[in-house]
């Protein structure tokens, strides 16, 4: 049999799980969900759900990788069995479900690199970019061009290994990544009439707070941690058991935190700087951002910038996303990596075309009143993703709390002072506010 991998260094590993969790949610949806519930007072209730239930169900699910050294599903079998492996399902389901959705968007990115190389973006109303951002998605041919592109893209990353394939991938990409926002931030932030921006990403309206508020910051947070599906869990069970797990935790937490916040300050104040709606919803990336680099001098170079950055922070994301796939099958099912990647790659490619399809052709089937690529989207960020955080909390709260307790004291057993509030947090804040906040929203109260 073929040994299984450890990463290579404990960078490669913080890069690699700091790639999985930057991707299109902190750029392509933070700023709008902010945007459009409230600024300021949405980013306060989403850093603190971020630093206490994000914090901790990441450093859950990192433990239970390390501790078992298997895959999503493998992991739950070997440390507990019974009816736990089930929660590892539900995570390999939801892999299936956001990277097929998820590759499509990273698609438009990787089109919208091409079409700002062309020229094509360089219209200055927002009107006929809306214009151009509807017809594109709506084509039959052209997304789902890109769509296979960029699965191709991930499968060959993820093929080729932990190390040679996704360390080595991160350790450049996430550079890269980092120097590519910090230009266009300075972009954005010296743009006349960009304060604006600012203020209203960091001054809080509390009176835009109402429970769905509350409900938003929860599932941006798990999706943008990449929680709850087992993520972690397989990137954590490549890890060697002296590494400081806490510690790199709060790195990929305050990483992904920081590209999101980041991420707003670059969009909204372009945003109101040429005097947009911070609320216009997802196209704000593809719709007002192209308005905005138009009026700019270099605007195409920009907007070349941009989308590159984009396509960077999906494909890591996206990498990590078939990993949990892969891993199952290479660990539990003996199956060749190359194969498994390759295999998984072509049923989630197939499984994104209805997604891009609704976007057009496609757009009148609808169930539970949404469009296909949006119930993707909620059955996985709103369901899937948070129940999977609750179980794992539940997991290492109460079935595996001793080993996981000595697991993060480390090689010389000191336990860190804030072991217990790490225990109260996953055995009963987390478990709670999670569940009172799924019911919340399927209006049982
Ligand atoms: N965290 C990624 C993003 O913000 C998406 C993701 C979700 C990745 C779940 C892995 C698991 O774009």
């Amino acid at each position: 049999m073929i040994q299984r991998e450890y990463w290579g260094s404990r960078l490669g590993f913080i890069l690699a799980a700091a790639g999985s969790a930057v991707g299109l949610g902190n750029i392509w949806k933070f700023p709008y969900v902010a945007g459009a519930n409230g600024g300021g007072a949405f980013l306060l209730i989403y850093l603190a759900m971020v630093f206490t239930i994000g914090l901790s169900v990441m450093l859950a699910e990192m433990v239970i990788g390390r501790m078992s050294r298997k895959n999503a599903i493998g992991a739950f079998a070997k440390l507990k069995g019974g009816a736990w492996p089930l929660v590892g399902l539900c995570g390999v389901a939801a892999a299936f479900i956001i990277l097929s959705f998820y590759s499509v968007v990273a698609g438009w990115t990787v089109a919208y690199m091409v079409k700002s190389v062309a020229g094509e973006l360089a219209l200055a109303d927002s009107g006929a970019l809306g214009g151009m951002f509807g017809d594109f998605i709506a084509n039959p041919v052209s997304p789902i061009f890109y769509h296979a592109l960029f699965m191709a893209l991930t499968v060959f990353v993820v093929l080729s290994g932990v190390g040679a394939g996704i360390e080595r991938a991160s350790k450049i990409l996430m550079p890269a990544l980092f120097g590519l926002l910090v230009i266009l931030i300075i972009r954005a932030v010296t743009l006349p009439g960009a304060a604006e921006g600012v203020a209203f990403l960091l001054q809080p309206d509390f009176s835009k707070v109402t429970w769905n508020t509350v409900s938003e910051a929860l599932s941006q947070a798990f999706f943008s941690l990449s929680l709850g599906m087992g993520a972690m869990i397989t990137y954590g069970s490549y890890l060697g058991k002296k590494d400081n797990i806490a510690g790199s935790a709060g790195w990929v937490t305050l990483l992904d935190t920081s590209v999101a916040v980041m991420a707003g300050l670059l969009i909204l104040p372009a945003v109101f700087a040429f005097g947009f709606d911070p609320a216009a919803g997802p196209g704000l990336t593809f719709i007002t951002l192209p308005a905005v680099f138009a009026q700019m001098p270099f605007g195409s170079f920009f907007a070349f910038l941009f989308f590159l950055l984009l396509a960077i922070a999906a494909l890591t994301s996206a990498v990590s996303i078939l990993e949990v796939v892969v891993a199952y099958f290479v660990d539990d099912r003996r199956i060749h990596r190359k194969t498994a990647s390759i295999a998984v790659g072509v049923i989630i490619f197939l499984l994104g075309i209805p997604s891009s399809l609704s976007m057009g052709i496609w757009g009148e089937f609808t169930l539970f009143g949404l469009g296909f690529f949006d119930l993707m989207d909620a059955i996985s960020s709103k369901l899937l993703l948070p129940v999977g955080g609750l179980f794992i909390s539940l997991f290492v709260g109460w079935v595996i709390w001793p080993a996981a307790k000595q697991d993060v004291a480390g090689a010389n057993g000191v336990m860190p002072f804030w072991v217990d509030g790490w225990g109260v947090i996953v055995k009963f804040v987390a478990p709670a506010a999670i569940a009172f906040i799924l019911l919340k929203g399927l209006g049982v109260f």
